[in-house]
């Protein structure tokens, strides 16, 4: 395999044979193909695209270089939920323990902070001493424990996933349909589920701003988990604003526990309720959509939800003690309101300034070797459409020097607009598409 010829081929628009692109992914996990090839790779990717057998022949190598968990002996549903990227969206740190304490084993192996967007492991790991980083056999002997583990790849699970998500976040290329639908479904079929629930991201904050680009990825995953035999169904969710309040890794895992709770913000209630009915039913823990929103009230409610999270975190190593007291969480020692410099209403928080915003706050990546600082972000009171009066509070800014309260302001001044009229928001769940085809809500 010449590299640089291959990627001279893809630049050309020409078509990668499968077996090129097996053995190019499996050299790269295996650090014998060096990032900076397979990052002008990536951009000639970027611009050329990659057909289905493309997408799949790169999906079965990242596959092939690592190994799956293996949950057969388990007697219960596996079934796990993944999002395409969002901001404040802290749905999976509340659905994982909410489904497992509901019969249903959820084996959950999320990622970082990609591009603007959060992940789930740094808001995980934003729990003094949690760690994601569990071999195989000890995830399996978790999940057959308490029902749920949140993990991340490791050099055993989907190594190339692990290594190409972190170039592509380094290098602009997170916006190509088939990598996301590739790279996540690596993750997700090496999980050994019996199906799958997909948060398709919609609007200016989403990978894919476009609605036919959605619904595209959307129909890739659930063909590529079809090829598996994994029922795939996505629900396409708005993200034309941040989902929820908080914004940055300690912030959101605060608000998490509130839902967990029975409280938090109503757009993360109905968000993460649509996508864990959809769970449930898939795990025939319910037959129908209401009365799986039944059941999950009943978990809040009982208080089963939160003992659930709380087994995960003391299994993970993680201080349990956030759940009573989330002040254990690390805060930013800088803490200001920021207001509004006249009355209106609010047209737009636009979650890509936001994100990214986290991420000059320290919150999030740079580069690949980048520390994460779980402590910084926003908490974002404003929604689009609120009817706001001048000097009214509109976000909170936690960071870490007065330096950076100054970024953060700066970075809301432009995120949250102020009008005399605002259009009307995407609903928040808007679509949802399975093998049978492509449903609209609203
Ligand atoms: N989530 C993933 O796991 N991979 C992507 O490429 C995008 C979102």
């Amino acid at each position: 395999m010449i590299v640089p010829r291959l990627i001279e081929r893809k630049r050309n628009g020409a078509q990668l044979e499968p077996e090129e692109i097996r053995e190019l992914v499996l050299a790269y996990a295996e650090d014998r193909v060096p990032d900076y090839q397979m990052a002008a790779l990536l951009m000639a990717i970027y611009f050329r695209g990659l057909d289905r057998g493309e997408m799949n022949a790169l999906m079965d190598a990242m596959l092939e270089s690592g190994k799956r968990l293996d949950l057969s002996r388990l007697p219960l549903a596996r079934i796990d939920k993944h999002s395409t990227g969002g901001v404040g969206d802290k749905t999976s740190l509340i659905l994982a323990p909410l489904i497992a304490s509901l019969g249903v084993a959820v084996p959950m192996m999320s990622g970082r902070g990609l591009g603007h967007t959060g992940g789930t492991l740094d808001k995980l790991e934003a729990i003094p001493g949690f760690t994601t980083a569990l071999s195989l056999a000890e995830a399996e002997k978790q999940i057959a424990r308490i029902g749920c583990a949140m993990l991340s790849q490791t050099d055993e699970i989907v190594p190339a996933d692990r290594k190409l998500y972190a170039l592509r976040d380094a290098t602009a290329t997170v916006e190509v349909i088939q990598l996301i639908a590739a790279s996540i479904m690596s993750k997700k079929i090496s999980e050994d589920l019996t199906g799958l629930v997909l948060d398709v991201k919609r609007g200016s904050g989403s990978f894919l701003p476009k609605l036919e680009d959605e619904v595209e990825l959307a129909k890739a995953m659930i063909d590529l988990g079809s090829a598996h035999g994994c029922p795939v169904v996505a629900l396409l969710t708005a993200m034309d604003r941040p989902l929820g309040h908080a914004c940055g890794n300690s912030l959101e895992v605060a608000e998490a526990i509130e839902v967990l709770k029975g409280s938090g913000p109503a757009d993360l209630i109905e968000v993460t309720m649509a996508l864990g009915a959809e769970m449930l039913v898939l795990g025939a823990v319910a037959a129908t959509l209401e009365g799986a929103r039944t059941l999950m009230l009943d978990a809040i409610n009982s208080g089963n939800a939160l003992l659930k999270f709380e087994e995960i975190i003391s299994a993970q190593g993680g201080d349990t003690g956030v759940l009573r007291d989330p002040t254990r969480l690390p805060y930013a020692p800088q803490k200001e309101d920021f207001v509004a410099k006249r009355e209106g209403i609010v047209k737009e928080v636009d979650p890509r300034e936001i994100g990214y915003g986290v991420i000059a706050l320290g919150g999030g990546r740079r580069n690949m070797e980048d520390e994460v600082d779980p402590s910084v972000g926003f908490v974002i009171a404003a929604k689009p459409g609120n009817h706001v009066a001048k000097g009214q509070s509109l976000a909170t800014i936690h960071a870490r020097s007065s330096d950076d309260l100054a970024v953060a302001r700066s970075v809301l001044e432009s995120a949250i607009v102020i009008g005399d009229a605002a259009e009307p928001p995407l609903p928040l769940v808007s679509h949802r598409v399975s093998a049978r085809g492509v449903e609209q809500f609203a």
